[in-house]
């Protein structure tokens, strides 16, 4: 059995003030069944992370480099996440793809950096809609995937199903969208990594999540949760997600 996950992407929103909303939300939901994992911009890591000792919540950063540390002004280094307190990383979101001119063998390397430093990539996959216009979501997919995986291993990894034109956009694929989108990833991320390796990877759907569709996207095959932006940044917004989740366990 896979534990499901939902994980609040905060992107680039966030000052101190905002911790408060982590209060809200642990008081609401101090023992979520699922895994949580809240991955603010860099400056609240280490902040948060204090929030979050001795709870079930877990932190996340939202990118870093392929490289250990170095010369890469502006930049940020797998080990220096993890020393700030978190255990997960998302790696090749599509803004990263699209606004910083991520190929998908950067998102590979920085996967292999992640590992290096104990953190399991959450690695975001997603077609644009003019490749589903097109017919080719499913092969954009697998492509994207097998290019961004890091080499073979066992070790955590978490993928993310994100169609680009649902990100942000209030639109969402269909629950058979979904279903097929989702199914067509576990069985390439199997002809990659074996049928038992695969099985454990968790497999989020992410694009427009909020309270009102959160359950039926939860009841699609296949999705292990879901990759939350802008219904992340508040307690009111982000804790019914979580509780459709735990009520989809
Ligand atoms: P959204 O973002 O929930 O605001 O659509 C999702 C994401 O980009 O991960």
């Amino acid at each position: 059995m896979r534990q499901k996950l939902a994980a609040g992407n905060w992107k680039m929103n966030g000052l101190g003030a905002d911790l408060a909303e982590v209060d809200a939300l642990r008081a609401a939901h101090p023992a979520p069944a699922s895994q949580v994992v809240l991955c603010p911009p860099a400056t609240l890591l280490e902040r948060m992370a204090g929030r979050l000792t001795r709870t079930p919540y877990l932190l996340g950063g939202q990118d870093c480099h392929a490289a250990a540390a170095g010369a890469h002004t502006g930049d940020i280094a797998a080990a220096m996440l993890a020393d700030a307190g978190a255990a997960f990383v998302i790696l090749g979101h599509s803004e990263r793809r699209e606004g910083h001119g991520e190929t998908s063998a950067m998102v590979a390397a920085k996967a292999r950096a992640a590992r290096a430093a104990g953190l399991a990539p959450i690695l975001c996959v997603g077609e644009t809609e003019a490749e589903r216009a097109a017919g080719r979501a499913l092969e954009v997919l697998a492509d994207q995937l097998a290019r961004s995986l890091p080499d073979g291993s066992d070790a955590p990894l978490v993928v993310a199903y994100e169609p680009v034109w649902a990100i942000g956009s209030g639109r969402t694929p269909t629950p058979d969208q979904i279903a097929e989108a989702h199914g067509h990833l576990r069985s390439e991320l199997a002809r990659h990594l074996g049928a038992g390796v695969a099985g454990a990877v968790r497999l989020l759907y992410g694009g427009s999540v909020k309270a009102a569709n959160a359950a039926a996207i939860f009841a699609v095959p296949e999705v292990d949760g879901a990759l939350v932006g802008g219904a992340a940044l508040r307690a009111a917004d982000f804790g019914p997600v979580i509780a459709a989740l735990d009520a989809a366990g």
